[in-house]
């Protein structure tokens, strides 16, 4: 059977590349091959991170984006075609946590930061990288959404309102470029062992574990878990996937 998941003489995009899901993303798609851009506003830890790949005899670049800043974003992608000429898949995955406060008490500053980096910022990435890919006439995007995409939670309606925009982007993204060769897909983790995760909580460490053991398969997901569902959304084998968000979220939203 033919190995899907073989990235070689691919360039690859992931946003939010310093941590949690972007990294392991970042790191599995070095490993399955890819020539990989790690984007993160944490220049310094982005720039370790590739280096500990090239070290490792895998092929990565780190490049600074806050992917609240529409400049930021165009810049990036002019750096990724200086150097490489092209953009095969992205992953749009920076996202950052509300902070809890029923509707009525919280404010527009928070609205705003939740949504110019979690809603704004997958906008305006694709925006670039469908540019590239309509040139190239091919392309996969995967964006980051959330079970939260799925459902509303108490308290953190910025983050809630960002995620179901997200799957609205790459619905109608989907539907607009699937035609010229380029496939655009969401994955909705659930509870994945990571900071964003933890910060729901606000450091109460007995309510992050009782919401893992409430999860139907007793625990938090890995952040390679969902790594692996964005390989296999932006292979070849998920060639006929148009306009998706894959849940993984250990049988959370299933019952
Ligand atoms: N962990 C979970 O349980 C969970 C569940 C559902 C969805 N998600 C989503 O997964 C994505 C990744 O989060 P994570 O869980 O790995 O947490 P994380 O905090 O480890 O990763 C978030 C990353 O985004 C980066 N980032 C934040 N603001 C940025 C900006 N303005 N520009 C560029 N980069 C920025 C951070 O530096 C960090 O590397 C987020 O979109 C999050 O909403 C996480």
């Amino acid at each position: 059977m033919e190995n899907f998941l073989n990235f070689t003489d691919k360039v690859i995009l992931v946003t939010g590349a310093s941590s949690g899901i972007g990294l392991a993303t970042a790191q599995a798609f070095a490993k399955a091959g890819g020539t990989v851009v790690l984007a993160d506003y944490r220049e310094d830890e982005i720039k370790e991170e590739a280096q500990n790949l090239v070290d490792a005899g895998y092929s990565a670049l780190a490049v600074g984006c806050d992917v609240s800043e529409e400049k930021q974003i165009e810049a990036m992608m002019e750096r990724i075609l200086s150097e490489y000429g092209r953009l095969d898949c992205a992953f749009n995955n920076a996202g950052v946590m509300a902070h809890l406060s029923p509707m009525a008490e919280s404010t527009i500053e928070e609205w705003n930061r939740v949504i110019d980096v979690n809603l704004r910022g997958v906008w305006a990435c694709m925006k670039y990288e469908l540019q590239q890919m309509q040139k190239q006439g091919s392309g996969a995007i995967v964006n980051t959404a959330s079970v939260g995409a799925l459902t509303g939670n108490p308290g953190i309606g910025s983050y809630i309102a960002s995620k179901h925009g997200v799957i609205g982007l790459t619905r109608t993204a989907a539907l607009e470029y699937a035609k010229q060769g380029i496939r655009v897909n969401a994955v909705n983790p659930g509870l994945i062992d990571t900071q964003i995760a933890r910060d729901v909580v606000e450091g109460d460490e007995d309510a992050y574990a009782a919401i893992g053991d409430g999860v139907p398969i007793g625990r938090p997901g890995r952040p390679e878990e969902i790594a692996n569902a964005v390989l296999w959304l932006c292979s070849p084998g998920a060639s006929y996937v148009v306009g998706h968000g894959l849940t993984v979220d250990g049988g959370m939203t299933v019952g």
